[in-house]
């Protein structure tokens, strides 16, 4: 078979790509985004072709259009609708951050206001979704336990889980931006045999998660502003980013008319992985394991062996092929709150000192892999208080807001239709069957 494509001017001044297959010609429609890459739109080549375009991982494939992240690997760049992530980091708040991502623009001061106030109004989860958690081992990973207790909340909330209704659309992405800080910080509670915090409404939305995490009713809990916001820094830049391997599981439940609290548990079991989202926990069990500076070249050695099933955690994204941008804020961030708590904890000189040899490192210049996000996350958690089985859970309380504006944007969007991919067969020609009696 022989395949061109070419990408000639149509005469009408738009953009087109023709692909030829065995001597047939197909014309496909390039479009064009605000900023970034062109995309081919393939919509109808096999129904033009008979052949499927192939590519595992979605690594050259856009599954959608969206108006809400957008990220220049190249340049390290992260926009939020149109905000730089370091502006937003330094001026803006989680809470404005969550109203920006799911309304498109940053609110006036009476938007803000009543955004504030609807979600306070929805952190308390209903009282019997507390059964649920008894029925876990005290041991569970909250990860797990989050998995499950989001997904029960659509047994909870019948009133909004008609996704064709934008009323309930709206109050389902409320209730869950409101109640993952407390699920959260009810499992890791659960976790350490702590009785559960009620969330407290006089608190701003990160102090409230720190006092249901950190408070205990036998005596007050004043939240440390300093830490406050350092958290509060840290979820804005885990709020949303593009089209991720949870962000996309969040899209394609969506697209089965799966009711919104079921897509965000699903995309919380995708962020789990270590390839993702669970990359914060293994990047700071990674420093642990490397202890001492003078490990470091025999770890970065293994890390560079493909035999070795190691990797550096914490190091090379999918999309930025330069320095993630929420890695250098994180870095700060992490400086502060050590500065903060008169904690000098060896494993930021550790994660420094990995990161510069890293970034001298032909492999690792070749491959164009830098520290994202995971990288120092889980030093500053550990410094907040918080174990590494929760660095996750506190990624999936960030996501939230991405998953659900996401999620709300794919329902809304005219193009959606359920997402079904196509494959590559590579296994048995059709054959008959046999009786056992007659087989090898
Ligand atoms: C997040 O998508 C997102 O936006 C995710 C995220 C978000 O906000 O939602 O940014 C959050 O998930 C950040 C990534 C966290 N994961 C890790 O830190 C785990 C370690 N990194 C990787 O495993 C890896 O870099 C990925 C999964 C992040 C990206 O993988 P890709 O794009 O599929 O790249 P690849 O696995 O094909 O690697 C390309 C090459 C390979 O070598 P070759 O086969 O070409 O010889 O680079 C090597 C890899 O072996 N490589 C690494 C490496 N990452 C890639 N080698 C050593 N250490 C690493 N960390």
């Amino acid at each position: 078979m022989n395949a061109i494509v070419k990408a000639p001017g149509q005469q009408d001044g738009s953009k087109a790509a023709t692909l030829i297959v065995d001597n047939k010609q197909i014309t496909m429609p390039v479009r064009s985004g605000t900023i970034g890459p062109d995309v081919v739109d393939i919509g109808k080549v096999y129904a033009n072709s008979g052949v499927f375009t192939y590519d595992p991982g979605f690594t050259s494939t856009a599954n959608c259009s969206s108006k809400i992240t957008y990220i220049d690997g190249d340049e390290g760049v992260l926009l939020y609708r149109g905000y730089p992530i370091e502006q937003l980091a330094e001026k803006s708040s989680h809470i404005e951050v969550c109203h920006l991502l799911l309304n498109g623009e940053l609110p006036n001061q009476k938007q803000f206001d009543e955004f504030r106030s609807v979600i306070t109004r929805h952190t308390m989860v209903h009282e019997q979704m507390t059964r649920f958690f008894s029925g876990f081992r005290r041991d569970a990973h909250p990860m797990a336990i989050m998995c499950g207790s989001v997904g029960a909340l659509s047994a909870f909330y019948h009133d909004s889980t008609d996704i064709h209704d934008p009323v309930q659309r709206m109050i389902a992405s409320h209730r869950m931006i409101a109640k993952m800080p407390t699920l959260a910080a009810m499992a890791f509670k659960y976790s350490i045999g702590q009785p559960f915090i009620y969330p407290s409404n006089a608190l701003d939305y990160t102090s409230n998660f720190l006092q249901m995490c950190f408070a205990v009713p036998c005596e007050p809990y004043n939240v440390d502003p300093v830490l406050s916001r350092a958290l509060d820094r840290i979820f804005i830049l885990h709020a949303d980013h593009e089209q991720n391997a949870s962000t996309s599981t969040v899209r394609l439940a969506g697209s089965s008319g799966a009711n919104p609290f079921a897509c965000i548990a699903a995309g919380i079991a995708c962020l789990w992985g270590p390839a993702h989202g669970g990359a914060n926990e293994a990047a700071l069990k990674m420093l642990m394991e490397i202890g001492d500076k003078k490990n470091i070249p025999a770890f970065v050695a293994r890390a560079k062996d493909k035999n070795s099933g190691q990797r550096l955690m914490g190091f090379g994204h999918r999309v930025y092929k330069n320095y993630d941008p929420r890695a250098k804020v994180m870095q700060q961030t992490c400086r502060e709150v050590l500065a903060k708590l008169g904690v000098n904890d060896p494993l930021l000189e550790t994660a420094m000192e990995l990161e510069q040899i890293a970034l001298h490192d032909d492999y690792f210049i070749e491959k164009k892999l830098y520290p994202n996000v995971d990288f120092y996350s889980g030093i500053v958690l550990r410094a907040l208080g918080f174990p590494t089985s929760m660095f996750t859970v506190l990624f999936a309380v960030a996501r939230t807001v991405g998953w659900i504006a996401q999620w709300k944007e794919m329902i809304e969007d005219p193009e959606q239709k359920i997402g079904r991919p196509r494959q590559l067969y590579v296994g048995a020609p059709k054959r008959d069957y046999t009786d056992v009696a007659k087989r090898a």
